[in-house]
């Protein structure tokens, strides 16, 4: 691997832009190909096997047109169908994913209680179970899985975002700092952050909010210095990729990324 070579980020959509925006403010000097699936979303509701494929080929198309150096897997239900395939078949390439940020919102927590937004995909994985008990020592967690909201943002169809953003926090029960209340809630899908006013005007202000996007960021580059792999000399390029629509991709990219 050479250290000019651009990180590969890849996402169903423009989720990942959530990460990427972290991923710039902590590597400035970094270059990024950013691949966003968009014309086989959403990951979310499909088959594990579906997206595992998917992954793995946008792993190979990354790898043969860009010869990335590294990969960021920005999208917790690819994450959990293939992050450990994709460290087996590109054992030379490293691999950075996500996942829901439980152990971030269990420190935070005072009243103990957590609620998690995430795809269906995601929740019903067999990772996500296993960093469920692996806290809950720490802090009790109640999911939901929220079908059709990543589509939503997808399509930034705000009425309907509001409106499903509305209908999956009615569902937990209940938010509050009192006792037994939750009072923290982890944005389990990197689409969800660019809903995040919405959810903060739902719940008000005593309801945290936490997402993945700077641990990811700070794992990627703690793991591009432990290689020898940080870049001193990029310009903090994109170039962009996509299945779906380029000019909503770049639009996404505007509006979020201010590029
Ligand atoms: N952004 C993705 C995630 O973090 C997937 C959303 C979807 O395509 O359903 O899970």
């Amino acid at each position: 691997m050479d250290r000019d070579q651009p990180i590969g980020v890849f996402d169903s959509g423009v989720g990942g832009l959530s990460i990427l925006r972290a991923l710039r403010r902590a590597l400035p000097r970094e270059d990024f190909v950013y691949f966003s699936d968009a014309g086989h979303a959403p990951y979310g509701e499909k088959a594990e096997q579906f997206v595992s494929d998917r992954s793995l080929a946008i792993a190979v198309d990354l790898l043969e047109q860009h010869r990335i150096k590294a990969l960021v897997v920005a999208c917790n239900t690819a994450t959990a169908a293939a992050v450990h395939l994709l460290r087996t078949r590109h054992t030379h390439l490293p691999v950075v994913g996500v996942e829901p940020a439980l152990k971030p919102a269990a420190a935070l927590t005072k009243t103990g209680h957590v609620a998690v937004l995430a795809t269906r995909g995601t929740l019903s994985s067999a990772k996500f179970q296993l960093l469920r008990q692996s806290l809950s020592d720490q802090a009790s967690f109640v999911t939901i899985p929220c079908d059709g909201l990543a589509a939503a943002i997808e399509g930034d169809d705000q009425d309907l975002i509001r409106r499903l953003c509305a209908r999956y926090t009615r569902e937990v029960c209940c938010f509050g700092t009192g006792p037994g209340e939750i009072d923290t809630l982890v944005l389990g899908c990197t689409h969800y952050p660019f809903a995040a006013d919405i959810f903060s005007e739902l719940l008000g202000p005593d309801i945290q909010l936490v997402e993945t996007g700077e641990p990811v960021a700070r794992q990627t580059r703690r793991m591009l210095e432990a290689q020898g792999l940080l870049n001193a000399g990029g310009r903090g390029e994109v170039r962009w990729q996509t299945t779906g629509s380029a000019d909503a991709l770049k639009a996404a990219a505007a509006r979020w990324l201010s590029i």
